[in-house]
């Protein structure tokens, strides 16, 4: 990110915040004593969306015999991850510790998270599930699996036994730039952590259930993060979903195929012209739902040629499915017992080639990612 003089030894603790003024005045206090006296110098950065409940007051006379502040984001849409950004944007220093506003997250960890930010890693996350960690007070079953479940599913995407954790220090100047990332919803650390592919390093620390104020994290929140991990996932695993969708397009074209097999055969076709006829609107099928869904990201074709390389590629696939299919239950012992087995692995193989030559022939491999 951009250069600019700081000193050396200074810490932004960033803090996004809605509706938190029965909490400010003792997280203020908590972090003034976990960092004067530390041998960091700091300031405490409040990124408010516009919480109007005497936050600002609040600050304002805090601020006579403490460095905080408070930053109102007005006219932007409300997100926690947003305000992150800002917050982390508008810091005095570079390295930046974020946390929430309610002390779930212990401000005396402050001083180990940021001592860890040594060159050697970019990110030290707060982590609830490494050994010594925890979370303390009663989480209900049902809070318990929610919080288990949501980190199992971001596990893939990042070696961090805490993917979601809220609390971490960060260097900003090992940052991708703005425009690098997609940022939505609660965890904005862990999109930091994936598409900043960081070294990431952790602390146990034990997450306390806020006493005051109310929690934002309600079901449209839920739903927003299964749309961020969607993202992520396409980012991580790029050729795997492409693999997927292929698949389910080609499934559907299978639906399209016999759908017409029997239709023409009600015409009064003969099931053999029918069976030729059908293999059309099939493909055609296929290769539009592959333009618009599975290779969306790739540069628009004139669609004429890609039809056609597309339908080729299609019909090499059906002759080494069937060729497959036919030397494998001729002149292997196995299948010629288990045709079905054959039967598959011939569908298999020919997807397979189907899939190769519509990513580098019929698509073409290049172009911008805007996943
Ligand atoms: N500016 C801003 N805008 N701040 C927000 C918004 C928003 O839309 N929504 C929430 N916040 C602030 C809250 O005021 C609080 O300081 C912090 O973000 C966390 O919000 P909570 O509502 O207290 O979240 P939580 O306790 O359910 O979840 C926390 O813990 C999880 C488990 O560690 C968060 O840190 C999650 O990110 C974390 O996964
Ligand atoms: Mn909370």
């Amino acid at each position: 990110m951009i250069e600019r003089p700081v000193a050396r030894n200074g810490v932004s603790v960033v803090v996004p915040t809605l509706r938190e003024s029965a909490n400010l005045r003792r997280l203020a206090e908590a972090v003034r004593a976990a960092l004067s006296g530390s041998g960091f110098e700091w300031e405490l950065l409040l990124s408010d969306d516009d919480s109007q409940d005497g936050s600002e007051e609040l600050v304002a006379d805090l601020s006579r015999r403490l460095p905080i502040r408070l930053e109102i984001r007005r006219g932007q849409p409300r997100d926690l991850s947003l305000a992150v950004l800002d917050g982390i944007g508008l810091a005095r220093f570079d390295r930046i510790c974020v946390m929430d506003a309610d002390l779930s997250h212990p401000p005396e960890r402050i001083p180990d998270l940021v001592a860890r930010l040594d060159g050697t890693c970019d990110l030290v996350v707060g982590s609830r599930y490494a050994s010594g960690g925890g979370i303390e007070g009663h989480w209900s079953r049902y809070r318990r699996l929610n919080s288990r479940v949501a980190t199992l599913l971001a596990r893939p995407l990042v070696r961090c036994s805490d993917p979601l954790s809220g609390f971490f220090a960060v260097d900003r100047r090992a940052l991708p730039s703005r425009g690098r990332l997609r940022p939505i919803g609660y965890k904005i650390g862990l999109e930091l952590m994936v598409r900043g592919r960081l070294r990431v390093r952790e602390v146990p620390f034990r997450f306390r259930d806020r006493s005051l104020g109310a929690s934002k994290l309600n079901r449209r929140e839920q739903l927003r993060f299964l749309v961020h991990l969607g993202r992520l996932y396409a980012f991580c695993f790029p050729t795997l979903l492409r693999v997927l969708s292929f698949g389910l397009v080609g499934a559907s074209g299978l639906a399209v195929d016999t759908s017409f097999y029997y239709g023409l055969q009600r015409l009064g076709l003969s099931h053999l012209v029918a069976r030729f006829l059908s293999f059309w609107p099939a493909v055609s099928w296929n290769w539009w739902w592959n333009r618009i869904a599975t290779f969306r990201d790739r540069p628009a074709a004139p669609p004429g040629g890609q039809w056609i390389r597309f339908a080729a590629s299609s019909i090499a696939g059906l002759l080494v499915n069937f060729g497959s299919y036919w030397f494998l239950t001729g002149f292997v012992g196995f299948f010629a017992e288990e045709r079905l087995l054959a039967l598959i692995t011939g569908v298999l193989i020919g997807s397979l080639l189907n899939f190769g030559a519509a990513n580098r022939y019929v698509y073409g491999a290049k172009g911008a990612r805007t996943r």
